[in-house]
């Protein structure tokens, strides 16, 4: 049997093996010739068996000892080893969120989801929060407490599309128009009231500017004062804004809404040739939305008092203002999802419409 080195030689080495390992695998490979079922530790216990019991004790205890501090020096390397592992991974999976997007992005933002934002941007900056109701409502916030009786004709107007009834025989409706927002909104009871509410509605109807599935966008401001000069002032701002002209001519005709008295159609004074619209010229008229002041029964069913409270309500449809703004022929082709049609129509992901950069 050749000399073996001594335990604090051996020790040495080890640590030396350990400490060199470079990586995971090296660093495995020492384990397993130091403390493996062959290694070189395992050997010399196995010589224990031919010592006389004092020396066995000494030697045992000995051996444990370095068996012990090669198992501790190892699993320290390997921490150290992880850890640069770590470190180096995210040096070089580093993302510079900073970093533009290349230009070639997938996908573009729909013609509805546009003017949605537009819209939006716009009347935040006059002052009105952003509201919301649910699809499915009932016959009462979509139509009685709009003023909206059993026997109204508005009710055959809006083709409404009604869920099964239920056992007590009322029957739940999809929202015909955003106007049940304005019942909700009065219902939380916080004056002054200046809100928009943009949201998909239902009608069963389809043909060239219809569609079952459509976007209107309510308004309603409620206070003590606001009156029919507010309203225009309000809509003009808008149309200006929307159709980014500095003038627009616009035309307040009176008409009926069960939910407004007095009640206007606002068309706004436009030019059409070769097929086209342009707003803010021309001599034509265009009919772009539906307004009032709100009706003391509506203020009422919202549980304030109409002898206190007053203020005006808008609606308007969405996608039409989309086909206006951007000369968009088809209402059908908006939901399509025909890829070449959001190719050409749609807007990009990185230019998010705003009042400083421009809405479009
Ligand atoms: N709800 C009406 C519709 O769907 C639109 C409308 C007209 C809303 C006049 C209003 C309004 O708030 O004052 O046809």
């Amino acid at each position: 049997m050749s000399e073996q080195p001594d335990l604090q030689t051996l020790e040495s080495e080890l640590s030396a093996q350990v400490a060199a390992a470079a990586g995971m695998t090296e660093l495995e490979d020492v384990r397993v010739s130091a403390l493996g079922k062959k290694g070189v530790i395992s050997e010399r216990m196995k010589t224990l068996g031919k010592m006389d019991p004092e020396q066995r004790k000494a030697a045992g205890q000995a051996l444990n000892q370095l068996k012990t501090t090669v198992a501790e020096a190892i699993a320290a390397r390997q921490a150290e080893l992880k850890e640069a592992e770590l470190e180096a991974r995210l040096a070089t999976e580093f993302v510079d969120v900073t970093l533009p997007v290349r230009p070639e992005t997938a996908g573009t933002i729909h013609p509805v989801s546009q003017v949605w934002e537009e819209v939006v941007q716009i009347f935040a900056d006059l002052g009105f929060a952003v509201a919301e109701g649910p699809h499915i409502e009932t016959d009462w916030y979509n139509f009685g407490a709009l003023n909206i009786p059993d026997d109204h004709p508005a009710r055959q107007e809006h083709d409404t599309f009604y869920l099964t009834p239920k056992e007590d025989g009322s029957r739940m409706v999809l929202r015909t128009h955003t106007s049940p927002v304005q019942i909700r909104t009065m219902q939380q009871g916080e004056l002054p009231i200046r809100i928009i509410a943009p949201g998909r509605t239902f009608r069963s109807d389809s043909d060239l500017t219809h569609t079952p599935m459509f976007h209107q966008l309510e308004g309603l401001v409620l206070d003590e004062t606001t009156h029919l000069g507010h309203l225009k002032w309000c809509l003009e701002e808008f149309c200006k804004a929307f159709f980014e002209v500095d003038e627009v001519k616009m035309r307040f005709r009176a008409s009926h809404f069960p939910f407004t008295e007095p009640s206007m159609e606002v068309d706004i004074g436009c030019s059409w040739s070769d097929g086209q619209v342009k707003i803010g010229v021309g001599d034509d008229w265009m009919e772009i939305l539906g307004s009032g002041m709100v009706h003391p029964n509506v203020i009422r069913a919202g549980g304030l008092d109409p002898d206190k409270v007053q203020g005006f309500a808008f609606g308007m449809g969405i996608d039409r203002l989309a086909m206006l703004k951007y000369g968009i022929p088809d209402l059908r082709a908006f939901f399509d999802s025909d890829l070449r049609w959001l190719r050409h129509y749609g807007f990009s992901a990185l230019q998010m419409p705003n009042l400083a950069g421009g809405l479009s």
